[in-house]
């Protein structure tokens, strides 16, 4: 029998950030502890040991960094902590996270899609990415945020640049850029002290937090410039790819995109599949505190490991027929937004964002197709999606109509 080409799975390769998935496979059936020596990483990519060791953050810590390079592991960020740090944290930021909260913000979101959108009818072509995908959860964060209207082109230009960043060495432009939106948050964080409002840093400026000895304390600025600048980064780019990878989606399986067009209550199946098909954050790292050893190979203690959940959505092992997108597949096991101590807080807003963002489009246009050649993918350290998405759009007879209502 002949050997199969040599397996490497290098996240920065080109045509691996075009399409993963084939390597995926690979992984799992011929490695599903692989070690990538000049990255110097190990990767689970099987969906039970991906679910396991999310699950056991004692021995896969993040508190080295998530990333390949870990260089965010020197950042007061809540991701790369572990308890019981990481628990008195997270306690401060998931109040603002409440059921009631997030469903009221749903008429400001569905105004601000039909304000970005409005503007584009009578195009022919537009720049889905640019004109909607990115600005619609840059609103919504800012919104929750309170960031003033002047400042937020400027945020998302300088939140562009610092995600491109991501996964190599930064260009000095987008170093700046780091700078520069770090010195700009933590300034309004300190703006807010002395005029507080109704958003959510004001309200975490008066929340008493857990000092770890019994009693509470309140959070300092530093504290609050923090949780800006995480609140602003992860609400952002995560959930502009997520509406770009799910309008590929459909794009793709115009069977189903058929179905929810004539049935917008399947939006909510569209959202959960497109996080499954293609999701956002496609590996979350972590390092060993001890020795492991998987499927017969030993990762030592002190290791980078990818806990992959990009290839685990797609194991066959657990979602028969992964490459189809299947708007009638059970999804209550999915892992697109991580799992345990460090589950996504804001997987609630995001899939109400993307929910309303799929509604507002395709009420406008049912029809729309890609650009030849109009899809570009960013490579984003562990995120996917696109960075160009250039739409050719028919609008629908009529005035345009609310799908769900
Ligand atoms: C489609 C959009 C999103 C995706 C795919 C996503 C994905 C993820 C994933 C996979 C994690 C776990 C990281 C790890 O285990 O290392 C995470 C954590 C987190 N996400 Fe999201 N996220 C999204 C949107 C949001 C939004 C809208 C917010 C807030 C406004 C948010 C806030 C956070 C925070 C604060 C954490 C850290 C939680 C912790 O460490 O305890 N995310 N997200």
């Amino acid at each position: 029998m002949r050997a199969g080409p040599e397996l490497v799975y290098d996240p920065y390769d080109a045509a691996i950030v075009h399409n993963p998935f084939p390597v995926y496979a690979r992984l799992r059936d011929e490695a599903p502890v692989y070690r990538n020596e000049q990255l110097e990483f190990y990767a689970l990519s099987r969906y039970a040991d991906v679910v396991e060791a999310h699950l056991d953050y004692e021995t896969f810590s993040s508190a080295k960094g998530v990333t390949i390079e870990g260089d965010e592991a020197a950042t007061p960020l809540l991701i790369v902590k572990d308890p019981p740090e990481h628990t008195l944290h997270r306690r401060i930021v998931a109040p603002l996270f409440t059921p009631r909260r997030i469903s009221a913000l749903e008429p400001f979101i569905r105004q601000t899609a039909a304000e970005l959108l409005d503007p584009l009818a009578g195009l022919d072509t537009f720049e889905f990415v640019d004109e909607f995908a990115i600005r619609l959860p840059m609103h919504v964060i800012s919104e929750l945020l309170d960031i003033p209207l002047e400042l937020r082109d400027e945020i998302v230009h300088l939140a562009g640049l610092v995600a491109s960043g991501l996964g190599r060495d930064a260009s000095p432009e987008e170093a700046v850029a780091a700078k520069g939106l770090t010195v700009l948050l933590v300034e309004l964080a300190s703006q807010r002290r002395r005029q507080p409002g109704s958003d959510l840093v004001s309200l975490l400026m008066t929340t008493p937090v857990d000092d770890g000895a019994g009693g509470t304390r309140m959070p300092g600025d530093a504290e609050l410039g923090t949780r800006f600048l995480e609140l602003a980064f992860a609400g952002h780019e995560t959930v502009a790819k997520l509406i770009s990878n799910a309008i590929i989606a459909l794009k793709w399986h115009p069977d189903e995109r058929s179905r929810v067009v004539a049935d917008p209550g399947l939006l909510p199946k569209a959202v959960e599949e497109a996080l499954r098909w293609d999701p956002p954050s496609h590996y979350q790292g972590r390092t060993t505190t001890r020795e492991v050893t998987l499927h017969g190979v030993t990762i030592p203690a002190d290791h980078r490991v990818l806990l992959m959940t990009g290839a685990a959505l797609h194991d066959a092992r657990e979602f028969p027929d992964p490459e189809r997108y299947d708007l009638d597949r059970p999804l209550e096991r999915h892992v697109g937004f991580g799992l345990g101590r460090h589950m996504c807080l804001g997987s609630s807003l995001a899939r109400m964002e993307t929910r309303v963002a799929l509604e507002e489009f395709l009420t406008r246009y049912a029809d729309w197709e890609l650009v030849e050649g109009g899809a570009v993918r960013a490579l984003q350290g562990n995120l996917r999606g696109l960075k160009q998405l250039q739409v050719s759009v028919t609008p629908r007879a009529g005035r345009p109509q609310t799908l769900s209502r």
